[in-house]
């Protein structure tokens, strides 16, 4: 299955690399995710769509998670055969990815985890409003929201294989829990 929508090519900057609003808003999510992921007691992290693994540098200075990542813009590995690898133990982590990936390819994805009973820890972006807002802080914000899954068609694809369990309000998107459905 073809991963690159080369239509919408997006990638959030290096942490260490943005304006202090946006590093802000970014720190207090990958530090919520962490928080998360030391809640539900897992000691691993797989970061699918990892970007500029910010994710990673601040697990770094904190709590220090054994961590393995994937990003389709860089990584060319068959996506299934680096899944096939990790187990339950292993949270699968996706920081406003799923919404610029192929319904079909989503769909796949989530069912591969759900068999093999994988918990998921997702950031969804919310709708429009709150998008607006942003666009008039951030040049080129608007970008990354054009052709791309809504909140709710993704959550959709969510519920066809996982329960959502938690959802965390981060004000311009939430923290989803998810578990395998039986
Ligand atoms: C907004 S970045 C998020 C990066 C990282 N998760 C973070 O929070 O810093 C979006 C990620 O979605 C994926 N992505 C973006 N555009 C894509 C495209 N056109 N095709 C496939 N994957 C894409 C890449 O993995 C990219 O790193």
């Amino acid at each position: 299955m073809n991963f690159i929508n080369k239509k919408k090519l997006i990638v959030t900057p290096s942490i260490n690399e943005t304006n202090i609003v946006f590093k802000y808003i970014l720190k207090n999510l990958y530090k919520n995710v962490l928080k998360k992921v030391k809640e539900k007691n897992f000691l691993k992290i797989f970061d699918f769509g990892s970007g500029y693994q910010n994710l990673k540098t601040i697990n770094s200075e904190t709590y220090n998670f054994e961590y393995v990542d994937f990003d389709p813009l860089r990584n060319k590995e068959n996506i299934f055969e680096v899944l096939e690898k990790i187990d339950n133990k292993t949270i699968f982590v996706a920081l406003n990815v799923f919404m610029y990936l192929e319904k079909d390819l989503i769909s796949e994805i989530l069912l591969f985890l759900s068999k093999k009973k994988i918990k998921i820890l997702l950031n969804i972006s919310k709708d429009y409003f709150f998008k607006k807002q942003l666009f008039f802080i951030f040049r080129n914000y608007k970008k990354n929201f054009e052709n791309t899954l809504t909140y709710e068609e993704q959550c959709d694809l969510i519920k066809k294989r996982y329960n959502i369990i938690e959802k965390e309000n981060m004000f311009f998107s939430d923290i989803i829990f998810c578990e395998a459905k039986i």
